[in-house]
């Protein structure tokens, strides 16, 4: 379980998920993204671990076994592939961010160097130099894909290594140990101004404000964070225990994941308030904003320095799901050696992900999908976060539900999701019927919004 709150809690976080409210307005966002996560998101989570633990494999292989034990065509494995593809398309931009964090982890050790522990950190820089850090790692096409390719090359070798070990330290240490320091951060931003608004801003509902585009951001939100319509925690449940309540397990990590994302929120955009910074500053908003906090704050090269340290390890834990799904169905298909394939689709991120990367700099007037309003004036970097989150994941989540209600024999499912009464109905009421039905109106006028107008 621990591993599975480790791939869930990420960048998706702690970075996207601030990203994205910033981007859409705040308030009807975050209600209806945390809607999504108990209505939609735990349902499906639920739905994808019980396949993995009945099918005790890779994520094809597990629907195929029980599709095939429920008289059913083994084809509905393709919803699994569908996953493969997407979990290696967020990995190749995933590790690009991963690279800027990778950069504040040194920013942040050579101002501990420079300036020791007296006072906040990076002192006697004003506030815009401070934040003009990612605007110049930006400016830097070679330095950004050289950062990109050493958090990479740090999955890879756990990936290679196989699963566990270092996962599991880091999973039970370290990510208890983040989520303290976090709090205690986003606490002692609460005394120092810019709460009250950030408050307001994160969750009053102007329904005016909830358009398609903005539920369908909300939804895809909602899937990237607990990793879900891509087949992530279908390999996930194949490590659970017979014994474990998969029901709790799910609601477990939903908890944790919604819990670090709302704390992020409440962390970041007081700074933004305070700073007068914009709220929709996109990817870059917590790489801006949280340095300058630690600008102010006692000791806060250290504190700072710990932030990204543990940033990093938050996001290692869900690049190495990420690798592994690919990997894992690579190995299968081909028949080859475990590092053969890591290294194979290690390679294949990397390619795409340097065009995501360089999407900041050389690429910059590059928009290859201008033709289709979705991707409209986008750069790869946000092509790929788009087409993963707000495609090809709610796809995944709807084939998951029709799957699970509707396909798989009821006597498998029963047997595995520890539901009784009328708890179970309701879940079966939200698989069958809110979650297919919801998604697919949630895509329609996400994708085109003329339709609500
Ligand atoms: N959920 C992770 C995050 O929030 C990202 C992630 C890990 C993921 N594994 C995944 C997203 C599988 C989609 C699918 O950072």
């Amino acid at each position: 379980m621990l591993a599975a709150v480790g791939s869930a809690v990420g960048l998706g976080n702690m970075w996207r998920f601030p990203a994205e409210a910033g981007a859409n307005g705040g308030g009807a966002f975050v209600l209806f993204y945390i809607f999504c996560v108990v209505l939609i998101g735990s349902p499906v989570l639920l739905s994808e671990t019980l396949i993995g633990r009945h099918g005790q494999a890779s994520a094809p292989e597990s629907v195929r076994r029980m599709a095939i034990e429920s008289g059913k065509s083994r084809h509905w494995d393709a919803l699994a592939s569908i996953g493969v593809l997407g979990a290696f398309i967020v990995l190749s931009f995933y590790c690009v961010v991963g690279g800027w964090v990778l950069y504040y982890v040194g920013a942040f050790a050579q101002d501990l160097v420079t300036t020791g522990l007296s006072g906040g950190a990076f002192q006697g820089r004003p506030a815009e130099e401070v934040e003009a850090l990612l605007p110049g790692l930006f400016g830097n096409g070679t330095l950004m894909v050289a950062l990109q390719v050493l958090f990479l090359l740090i999955t890879l070798y756990f990936v290679a290594r196989g699963v566990s070990g270092g996962i599991e330290f880091v999973a039970t240490w370290l990510m208890p140990a983040f989520f303290i320091l976090f709090l205690a951060i986003t606490i002692y931003g609460a005394f120092t101004g810019g709460f009250a608004e950030a408050v307001t801003y994160l969750f009053s509902f102007e329904p005016e404000r909830l358009t398609g585009p903005v539920m369908l951001a909300a939804v895809g939100q909602a899937f990237f964070s607990l990793s879900l319509g891509v087949a992530g925690m279908i390999t996930y449940g194949s490590y659970v225990g017979r014994d474990v309540n998969l029901a709790g397990t799910s609601t477990i990590i939903a908890g944790a994941d919604t819990a670090v994302a709302l704390i992020a929120g409440l962390c970041i955009f007081p700074i933004v308030f305070a700073a007068g910074l914009e709220p929709n500053a996109g990817p870059a908003l917590m790489f801006q904003s949280l340095p300058r906090a630690f600008q102010d704050m006692p000791v806060g090269s250290l504190i700072g320095l710990l932030f990204f340290i543990m940033v990093f390890f938050a996001a290692l834990t869900s690049s190495v799901s990420l690798l592994e799904a690919p990997t894992a169905w690579m190995k299968d298909k081909f028949g080859i050696s475990r590092v053969v394939a890591t290294v194979t689709v290690s390679a294949g991120a990397l390619l795409l992900g340097a065009l995501a990367a360089l999407s900041f700099n050389t690429l910059e007037e590059w928009h290859p999908l201008n033709g289709m309003s979705l991707f409209a004036g986008m750069g790869m970097f946000d092509i790929l976060d788009t087409v993963t989150s707000k495609v090809l994941m709610p796809i995944g989540a709807i084939l998951t539900s029709i799957f699970v209600g509707w396909i798989a024999s009821r006597r498998l499912i029963d047997a595995e999701n520890g539901l009784t009464g009328g708890l179970h109905r309701f879940w079966l009421f939200l698989v069958r019927w809110l979650c297919p039905v919801a998604l697919m109106a949630i895509l329609l006028v996400g994708i085109f919004p003329s339709l609500t107008e």
